[in-house]
């Protein structure tokens, strides 16, 4: 039985949420392999959205085990703010067993006040890239510098106390350097003491318990956050997040071998957008991206700040089949380019040396775009399940974008609901290897 990881081919807000949701219908776990509090991941059903930004995208399906495995940073306030959502209204947490199906890593690393201060602090000067402020990037910082706070300190108040002791002697001069005054260990401890007593029954060894549903030949989707181009190897630096939200990352962040896992998914909006600073070649300044960001209602799901529209780029689809290894693309949201009178995407790039169907990460600044333009659509799309369903115009534009992309879909996404769907193949029944 497949485990199958989902990540998203762009720069985030692909409609991973979604897609997650419905193959969770028949999962058995679902594991949030890396981010954090940064992503948001939109679930609509039965006309009721709920965004969810730590808890993994499969909480709305009863019997599945959703995993925070130790790839992640976790902010206990965040998270103790989505139990009581999920509680208000009425998302259990245990399955029908009841067993508990949510299960956070004791590895994850701890969010703390001091990160968002930082983050915070950082976006208001001339290094700014437009991160989430979720200190999301300093809590990898004191990862990576062997000075974090693994969630498993939760369990020895007296280790947590020396663990953020540390960590706030190394941030002080920072902090200060910064224009504010570096909190204290008793506030910093003070502000996460009322959730740890929430998190605590919830600490699991996550690499033990996926790998052996995954030994045990379990149906697992690792849910991927963020986007390959949001990737601190792979993306746009320095204009990315601080993990790796490419699929290798899926390996590490949970702890599952790659030989383990039978399914790459990569999921690719019809269109492109971004949020926060960084190049973005096919960006669109003018009455047709502010369309699509008013269809699409493309506006941050975590701050609310209106995404940066533009046309596909496959240059860019190209080089995240590559680097993700994809076995199968997941396109959404083509009912957003519905009414344009011409769609355009970008097949190559003009560069100072010449043109190329390869994506020049160091000289994005640099590019023009040659695009391919195609005959718009009127028709309403969402309620097409089957391909021959869907105007002859909107299947010239995915025949293009799947030869050009040398990656088959699996599914057509046409509309925010559970059933707005056109699946091709299922991935746990036949898979794509
Ligand atoms: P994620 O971060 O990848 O999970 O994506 P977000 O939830 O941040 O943003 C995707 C948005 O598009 C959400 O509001 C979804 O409800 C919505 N969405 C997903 N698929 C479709 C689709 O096919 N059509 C439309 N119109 N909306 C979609
Ligand atoms: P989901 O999972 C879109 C972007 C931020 C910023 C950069 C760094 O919903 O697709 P960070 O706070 O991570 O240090 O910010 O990364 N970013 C996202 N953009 N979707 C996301 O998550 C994102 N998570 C981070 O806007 O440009
Ligand atoms: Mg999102």
């Amino acid at each position: 039985m497949p485990a199958i990881v989902i990540v998203g081919a762009q720069w985030g807000d692909e409609g991973k949420g979604k897609i997650v949701d419905i193959y969770t219908e028949r999962a058995d776990m679902v594991v949030r392999f890396g981010g954090g509090p940064n992503a948001g991941h939109t679930l609509v059903v039965g006309g009721e959205k709920l965004v969810v930004r730590l808890v993994p995208s499969g909480i709305l399906r009863a019997d599945t085990t959703c995993v925070l495995a130790q790839g992640m940073v976790i902010d206990p306030r965040s998270l103790v703010t989505e139990l009581d959502e999920l509680e208000r209204r009425g998302i259990r947490t245990v399955d029908s067993a009841g067993e508990r199906r949510l299960l956070v890593s004791d590895r994850a690393h701890v969010i703390l006040p001091y990160h968002v201060l930082v983050d915070g602090l950082r976006e208001k000067g001339k290094g700014a890239i437009g991160t989430t402020k979720r200190g999301v990037g300093p809590c990898y910082e004191d990862k990576v510098a062997r000075r974090g706070v693994p969630l498993g300190a939760f369990r020895d108040p007296a280790r947590l106390r020396e663990l953020v002791t540390r960590a706030i002697e190394a941030w002080t001069p920072i902090i200060r350097d910064l224009g504010e005054a570096p909190p204290s260990v008793d506030e910093t401890l003070a502000a996460v003491e009322p959730s740890r007593a929430r998190i605590l029954p919830l600490l699991v060894d996550s690499q033990a318990l996926v790998e052996r549903a995954v030994r045990e030949g379990k149906k697992i989707v690792l849910e991927g956050a963020q986007g390959t181009l949001l990737d601190v190897d792979h993306g746009t630096y320095p204009f990315v997040t601080s993990s790796t939200p490419t699929a290798g990352g899926a390996c590490v962040g949970a702890g599952v071998g790659p030989t383990r896992i039978d399914e790459v998914v990569g999921l690719v909006k019809a269109y492109t957008t971004r949020v926060g600073g960084g190049p973005f070649p096919t960006e669109l300044h003018d009455d047709v991206g502010e369309r699509i960001r008013k269809v699409g209602a493309e506006f941050g799901s975590v701050t609310g700040r209106p995404r940066r529209t533009g046309w596909l780029d496959l240059p860019a689809l190209r080089y995240a089949v590559r680097v993700n290894g994809l076995d199968a693309l997941a396109i959404t949201k083509l009912d957003v380019l519905t009414g344009l009178d011409e769609v355009k995407v970008c097949v190559a790039y003009d560069t100072p040396r010449g043109r190329t169907r390869d994506l020049p990460m160091d000289e994005l600044d640099h590019v023009t775009p040659v695009y391919e333009s195609f005959p718009g659509w009127k028709q309403d799309l969402a309620g097409a399940r089957t391909m021959a369903e869907l105007p002859a115009e909107a299947r010239s534009y995915l025949e293009l974008v799947e030869r050009e992309a040398g990656c088959p879909f699996i599914l057509v996404s046409v509309g925010p609901a559970r059933d707005e769907t056109i699946v091709l193949r299922d991935p746990f029944t036949t898979p794509g290897r």
